[in-house]
């Protein structure tokens, strides 16, 4: 059975940071097969793993609108297999993961027929992993319309700020109004300095009952990474953040199996 991690939070909290470096842990860790997928218009989720990307399923489904109002046919295939077979396309394959960027979500001119087939041929694909890790954009509002698969595990990401626990407590509270069934929340916090979170943020987590899964340090070797545009699953083993992160997904006890 495939498992899903699926990491949410408000921009700019470390989000992709931590899925990339999660589906570097799965790899390294020899847990399975991954599909990483990048839900985030910006499609950064490559550049964090290091890996070249050329297309977007948000390519696909546009050029598959335009091709579909031209009555161009589909060189004798059905708009499923056509469909199915550019998704292998946009599929970035590597060592040990694959990646799919889901690009710009779609226009106001919904083309609803493309974007059903698209999430039932992302499902069946996602089938075919181990592990599927979603990188989402701020927010977990497009979720539901991303993917119909169930969440095993999201973690939500926040700073360790009053305001930051308050916005990822929404997005927890989201989880239950989404179509998508969520088996685990857990929140992450990030970009803490010191060993521990100041009272008023422990209590606020408390009261919302948030269940806090581990806190994880600013390091600068991050930011210095990300300014000098280098993939940040090359932070050496001994980088803060990467050692807590790898402590906190070891806690997780993830197998595939
Ligand atoms: N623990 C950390 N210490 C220092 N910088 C961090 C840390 N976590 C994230 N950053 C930096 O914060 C910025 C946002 O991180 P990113 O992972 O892109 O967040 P998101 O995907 O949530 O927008 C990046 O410049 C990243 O390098
Ligand atoms: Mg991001």
């Amino acid at each position: 059975m495939t498992k899903t991690i699926a990491v949410a939070g408000k921009g700019g909290t470390g989000k992709t940071s931590i899925a990339a470096l999660t589906i570097d842990y799965l790899v390294r860790n020899k847990k399975g097969t991954v599909l990483a997928i990048d839900a985030d218009p910006s499609t950064n989720l490559n550049l964090a793993l290091g890996v070249p990307l050329t297309e977007t399923i948000g390519d696909v489904r546009e050029e598959t609108a335009t091709i579909a109002s031209s009555g161009r046919p589909l060189g004798g295939m059905s708009k499923w297999d056509y469909l199915d077979l550019r998704i292998n396309e946009a599929l970035v394959e590597q060592p040990g993961f694959d990646l799919l960027a889901m690009g710009r979500p779609e226009g106001p001119g919904c083309y609803c027929a493309a974007n059903n087939i698209l999430r039932s041929s992302i499902d069946r694909l996602s089938n075919a992993y181990d592990w599927v890790v979603i990188d989402n954009e701020a927010g977990l509002e497009h979720l539901s319309r991303r993917t119909t698969r169930d969440v095993d595990i999201l973690l939500v990401v926040s700073d360790p700020t009053l305001r930051g626990i308050l916005a990822a407590s929404r997005v927890a509270e989201l989880v239950n109004e989404l179509r998508t069934a969520v088996g685990a929340v857990y929140l992450i916090v990030n970009r803490v300095n010191g060993q521990t979170l100041p009272d008023t943020v422990l209590r606020t987590i408390e009261e919302h009952r948030l269940q806090l899964l581990g806190v994880l340090p600013f390091d600068p070797t991050v930011g210095e990474f990300d300014a000098e545009g280098k993939p940040i699953v090359q932070l050496p083993a001994e980088a803060p953040f990467r050692r807590s992160l790898e402590a906190i997904l070891a806690s997780l006890k993830l197998d595939g199996h």
